[in-house]
């Protein structure tokens, strides 16, 4: 049988969400761990943090095309809860949008080090000076930005931590890959009684 893809996230978007977590996982580390270090530590490795930055940049803007085309998987909710949730991934969205681009503003290669290239190879444009603040200005917002975006995460994976463990209300399965469960099938073929008769039910 196959699956009904409105029980789940399309594959592309459930691909590139778990890439966006891996990438981010790997730039926080990298930003509080060695580029954190005495000396020039932050400087030998602003070169690989700017081109992981580009990368998730390139995954989020492939992730907003990508969900313009997709529905959202179906699922019995109030307008309230669906609206609040749209609410709040569109602010996630927003969050990394900021983080990314304030990080580009501030981006001035020294003298000294390299020319701007995504993982030494192609080149990557600096951004130009905008308004009064400088770019060590936005390098600054930048830093603080990334505080307010992991507590955005950390209130998401919260979210997803409570649907799974204590609603068990399958949330967490639209976002899984493997193969559908039981309990989806028996929902899939719901859903497909559901248009049989015609009936319409609520998109988060
Ligand atoms: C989601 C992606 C990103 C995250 C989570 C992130 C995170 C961070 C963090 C935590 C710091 C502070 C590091 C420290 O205390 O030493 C930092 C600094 C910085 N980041 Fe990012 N960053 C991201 C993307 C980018 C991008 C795309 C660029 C440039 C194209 C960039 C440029 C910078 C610069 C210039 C600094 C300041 C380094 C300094 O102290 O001189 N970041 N970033
Ligand atoms: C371990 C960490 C994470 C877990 C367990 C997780 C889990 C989930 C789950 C279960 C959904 C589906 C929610 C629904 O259908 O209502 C979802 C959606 C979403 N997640 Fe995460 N997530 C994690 C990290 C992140 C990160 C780091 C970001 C980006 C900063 C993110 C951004 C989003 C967005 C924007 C959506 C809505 C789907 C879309 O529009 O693409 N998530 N996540």
């Amino acid at each position: 049988m196959r699956e009904n893809p409105r029980l789940r996230w399309h594959f592309g978007i459930r691909l590139l969400h778990w890439l966006t977590v891996i990438a981010l996982a790997a730039q926080i580390a990298i930003a509080f761990g060695p580029m954190n270090g005495p000396g020039m530590a932050t400087m030998n490795w602003l070169p690989l943090h700017m081109s992981i930055g580009v990368t998730i940049l390139a995954i989020i803007v492939l992730r907003l095309c990508w969900r313009i085309f997709t529905q959202p998987p179906v699922r019995p909710t109030t307008r309230s809860v669906r609206f609040a949730t749209a609410f709040f991934h569109v602010s996630l969205y927003v969050m990394i949008l900021a983080v990314l681009i304030t990080g580009w503003l501030g981006y001035r290669p020294k003298p000294f080090m390299p020319a701007a290239r995504l993982f030494g190879n192609l080149p990557v444009p600096l951004a130009p000076s905008v308004g009064a603040l400088s770019a060590r200005a936005f390098a600054f917002v930048h830093e603080k930005l990334v505080w307010i975006l992991l507590g955005f995460v950390g209130v998401h994976v919260l979210a997803a931590l409570v649907h799974f463990l204590v609603l068990r209300d399958g949330v967490m399965r639209t976002m899984f890959f493997g193969r559908p469960d039981i309990a989806s099938r028996e929902e899939q073929a719901q859903l497909a009684v559901g248009d049989e008769a015609g009936c319409s039910r609520d998109r988060p």
